[in-house]
């Protein structure tokens, strides 16, 4: 740390072209390669910004109070999508302490325990949909038998949402989520669904259940958070909650479909997979690029370089997650990684606020899959699956298996 600061390195073009499969994008291998933190430009918004990739450099960047969410609101900083997925009062935004305690009002909903509680019902959905593939025959899109309806059923019954509305929740969430469906429609679907969740939780306040809505709107009373914030709470965590489980599920179930001596072993050792879908998690290439900046609120020195005050720093887990100096072998799947700290729920005060929901759903899917289908395989070769384009997070379109 006593070297003199550098000048700041030459800024790439990060395109963010669509990569082949769960292949892992060469820009995040080189600047990984490099070892500290790099300059970057994506395609939207204006300037450059900083990023991180290495395992300590982004676990440095997403703890340091000195970089704040709340200074990128209204800011148009060089990124990957065209508009913002969160609303501007959203959690994503918040800096401690307005952060600790906007999460604080559902953190009650989200302890590993409750979230266990869920698992049997969450059994009972997936068996029904199992069920449903199953009287289809092979070959069928799992997708669309299960990792679909399922993240959308777990999240929205956990949340509170009736079922005739769940195809609204979807058709929203595919709007807000896009990279490719152009701002105005993005943005239009974001207020859309803001609107909706202000409604119900109306509702919730004249008459409450044991929903997560319920929960925030009596933190609303007593205070916890304004109908603002709520609102755009509600939404982060309904699109997150459906969006992610859904295509990272979809990943797991392809990866072991094209790693059959994992896929074999989990059959034969289903104690296993607990440990399976860490590393499955520190394996998947969830998104493309990467998602919201922080911005420096002074200079901040850090090793050779100085982050000046304003800039925009941007963290990858997922090239954390592959860091050599982090993970022997990073770029194989092994499911024997006892030691696996993996970041794919992020670091620090904005760790994904549902990472017990989606370890126990994944857990739940694959256990059933397993299960119930010993002979699951991929209907097509792998390189006729066709993968999601020119989107946020990754994922197959279908993925037609047989049995
Ligand atoms: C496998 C599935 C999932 C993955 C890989 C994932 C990943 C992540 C990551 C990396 C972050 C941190 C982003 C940052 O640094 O700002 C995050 C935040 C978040 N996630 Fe997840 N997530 C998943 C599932 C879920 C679920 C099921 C929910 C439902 C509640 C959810 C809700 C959120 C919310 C609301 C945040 C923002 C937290 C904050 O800013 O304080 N996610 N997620």
């Amino acid at each position: 740390m006593s070297s003199q600061p550098k000048d700041p390195p030459q800024a790439r073009f990060w395109n963010v072209e669509d990569v082949p499969g769960l292949d892992f994008d060469p820009f995040m291998e080189q600047t990984l390669a490099q070892g500290s933190l790099a300059r970057v430009k994506l395609p939207h918004g204006e300037g450059e910004a900083w990023l991180a990739a290495k395992y300590e450099d982004v676990k440095f960047v997403t703890c340091d109070p000195r970089l704040s969410r709340q200074a990128l609101v209204g800011r148009d900083v060089t990124r990957l999508a065209p508009h913002f997925i969160p609303l501007d009062d959203a959690v994503g935004f918040a800096d401690p302490p307005e952060h600790t305690r906007l999460r604080k009002t559902v953190s009650k909903v989200f302890t590993t325990r409750r979230i266990a509680q869920l698992r049997p019902r969450a059994e009972q959905i997936v068996n029904r949909l199992l069920d449903g593939m199953e009287r289809c025959g092979p070959p069928a899109d799992v997708m669309e038998h299960l990792n679909t309806p399922f993240s959308l059923a777990g999240m929205s019954e956990l949340m509170g949402v009736p079922e005739e509305d769940w195809p609204k929740m979807a058709d929203w969430t595919r709007k807000v989520i896009s990279a490719g469906i152009g701002r105005a429609v993005s943005e239009q679907a974001k207020e859309e669904i803001g609107e909706y969740f202000d409604a119900l939780a109306t509702e919730r306040g004249r008459s409450p259940r044991d929903d997560l809505l319920s929960h925030m709107v009596a933190a609303e009373r007593e205070g916890g958070l304004s109908r603002r914030e709520l609102v755009a709470f509600a939404v982060l965590m309904q699109i997150s909650g459906m969006n992610s489980v859904r295509f990272n599920s979809a990943n797991m179930i392809y990866l072991l479909l094209t790693h059959p001596e994992q896929h074999a072993r989990l059959r034969r050792e289903p104690e296993l997979l607990p440990q399976a879908v860490e590393e499955l998690l520190r394996f998947i290439p969830h998104r493309n690029a990467v998602g919201m900046a922080r911005v420096a609120t002074e200079d901040i020195r850090y090793g050779e370089v100085t982050i000046r005050c304003g800039e925009p720093v941007y963290a990858s887990y997922l090239a954390a997650n592959r860091d050599p100096e982090r993970f022997a072998e990073p770029h194989a799947l092994d499911f024997d990684r006892d030691f696996n700290p993996h970041l794919a729920f992020g670091n620090g005060p904005h760790y994904c606020v549902g990472a017990s929901l989606a370890r126990m759903e994944s857990e739940v899917m694959l256990r059933a899959l397993l299960d119930r289908f010993p002979g699951l395989e991929l209907a097509v070769a792998p390189e006729e699956i066709q993968w999601r384009r020119g989107e946020l997070i990754r994922g197959p379109q279908a993925l037609p298996v047989t049995w």
